[in-house]
């Protein structure tokens, strides 16, 4: 499947559209659409269910240490400044971008590739803002364009092996700019932070400054005294948030893959030290299986264990979970979750004041005349253990997805076409969307054959039955294949259709969308019928 294909069916259908689009839209923000919206929401209930409602603190799930607790929490998007110092967002959450003198173009310094190239006893390193085969293809003309060559005459140039990104080469004297024709037109790269800005109340000064949240997670260290307070939530538990977060990028790209704003579903585990490394690795696994579960089974799924050079300031181990989304090169993957060992680098922060790396432990960080440089709130994160007697600052396991990008990693590994014949019995290419039962935005539809000899009063009478039970739908127009067609593309599951038999036995055939079988059932039946099938 081509990524175009997918965009144009998520317009088509209504899935997702270029949030503010009769004004030129808005780079880096999406709306979801009456199907899209659906399909977010299954994604996040999917998501709810399995790691907090439906989870049974008494017994220990397969591959957990122990039983344990999860409970949720809903916070505020703006939260005191201070969070963000201390968490270090303030300091840390940096991209680094160039401009183009030329193009007057902004990039993301690690996102332009570029390939070195020598001709003419001239070297430069020419480079493209596409990724994998896309750049590869384009820096090739650029660099004949660069070289005044004829396409035949491309064997003059000699290129040193491997596409590479311009942070790797730390210099633009001799870059091709992506957009440029002329040499050295790119600045030196310069820090930017990814935190959205905003302003409190009616004054609009440093003391009133405050940030969109960049993540989910900050809500719930700095909740995590008032939760245990609050329950009588015992070590190990885990605290869930659903919610949406911020982050300016300097080149939002791929559809909702990277957005300015977007959804995240986050866990924070609170455990023991000396249990944390078990802990680690059952999150890693058992969010791993959530995925396969719904449906992103085979090779286009990974997880991957990061180096010990990739680790964050604060983690001991950190493991991604992994899409090969379309738009990717052959044998590339696109993060969609990662599953990090965070230490108590959160708590401690929080009470301490921002910690920075001291040889194997977390210090303090001061400022030139050796003061903390941001002070924590000062309150007692840590927990005391009534059985041990021991008191400790909790490790934490966070499990942190994005909901759009879930999303939009089903919608790719459902976008499946193949070939039926139409009513006069030609071969027609079939696009359907092979969802989940669980994710499929509409779970039945209901048609009948024509409009005409009762049939519409039946099927309405059935969709009135479905429709309290899932989101089903109602189409009385059009021939009955464009109707189903339609539905394929939707992701609808079933489809049930009152035809002249009905009028003789009370029967309706149910359509499965992904075998086409039909079969049929007592119309009063086929309620109870597609909801054993949706599992
Ligand atoms: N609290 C840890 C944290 O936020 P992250 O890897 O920066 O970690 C977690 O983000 C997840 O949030 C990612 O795996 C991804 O699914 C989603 N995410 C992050 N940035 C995103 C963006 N710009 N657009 C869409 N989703 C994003």
């Amino acid at each position: 499947m081509r990524m175009e294909q997918l965009v144009a069916l998520c317009k088509r259908r209504g899935f997702l559209f270029q949030s503010s689009e009769i004004y030129g839209g808005l780079n880096g923000f999406w709306d979801y659409g009456p199907l899209g919206v659906e399909l977010k929401r299954n994604v996040r209930e999917a998501w709810w269910h399995n790691m907090v409602t439906a989870h049974n603190d008494l017994a220990a799930p397969a591959g957990a240490p122990e039983p344990y607790a999860m409970t949720g929490l809903d916070c505020a998007v703006i939260m005191h400044p201070q969070v963000w110092k201390c968490s270090g967002h303030y300091d840390l959450f940096l991209d680094y971008f160039v401009d183009c003198r030329e193009s007057n173009r902004r990039y993301r310094y690690d996102q332009i590739a570029g390939r070195w190239v020598e001709c003419d006893a001239q070297r430069v390193f020419v480079t493209s803002y596409q990724s994998g085969d896309d750049a590869a293809a384009e820096i090739e003309q650029k660099a004949l364009k660069f070289f005044k060559l004829r396409a035949k005459d491309k064997d003059r140039l000699r290129w040193e092996p491997g596409v590479t990104t311009l942070d790797k080469v730390g210099e633009t004297s001799r870059v091709v700019g992506p957009d440029a024709k002329s040499l050295g037109t790119l600045t030196a790269p310069r820090e930017f932070n990814l935190m959205f800005e905003t302003y409190t109340g009616a004054v609009r000064d440093e003391s009133s400054k405050t940030f969109l949240r960049p993540e989910t997670a900050q809500g719930i260290f700095v909740n995590f005294k008032n939760v245990l307070d609050s329950t009588r939530l015992k070590v190990p538990f885990g605290i869930a948030q659903i919610g949406k977060s911020f982050r300016n990028e300097i080149t939002p790209r791929n559809f909702t893959f990277r957005s300015r704003e977007f959804e995240q579903m986050e866990i924070e585990f609170f455990c023991r030290p000396d249990s944390s490394a078990a802990w680690y690795r059952y999150w890693r696994d058992r969010r791993f299986r959530w995925y396969v579960e719904l449906g992103l089974a085979g090779e286009r799924l990974r997880l991957r264990d990061h180096d010990p050079d990739e680790l964050s300031h604060y983690s001991c181990g950190t493991a991604d979970i992994e899409y090969a989304f379309p738009f990717l090169a052959p044998g590339e993957f696109g993060e969609l979750e990662g599953v990090a060992h965070r230490g108590d680098f959160d708590l401690r922060s929080h009470m301490e004041g921002k910690l920075v790396r001291a040889g194997d432990d977390f210090a303090v960080e001061t400022d030139e005349h050796g003061r903390p440089r941001y002070r924590g709130s000062g309150k007692d994160l840590s927990y005391y253990d009534d059985e041990t007697q021991q008191r400790f600052i909790p490790h934490v396991i966070e499990p942190s997805a994005g909901a759009d990008r879930a999303a939009l990693a089903f919608l790719c590994e459902a976008y499946n076409e193949d070939e039926q014949p139409d009513e006069k019995g030609v071969a027609q290419k079939r696009v359907f969307l092979k969802l989940h039962p669980r994710l499929a935005p509409i779970k039945a539809a209901v048609f009948p054959l024509v409009k005409k000899d009762g049939m519409p009063e039946i099927a309405k009478d059935i969709y009135a039955a479905l429709k309290p039970r899932f989101p089903a739908f109602y189409d009385e127009k059009g021939a009955v294949g464009r109707r189903y067609r339609r539905q394929d593309e939707a992701g609808t599951p079933f489809c049930v259709t009152v035809d002249s038999q009905t009028l003789a036995d009370g029967t309706v055939t149910i359509r499965d969308r992904d075998t086409l079988q039909q079969w049929r059932v007592p119309k009063d039946a086929c309620a109870e019928e597609i909801r054993a099938r949706l599992g």
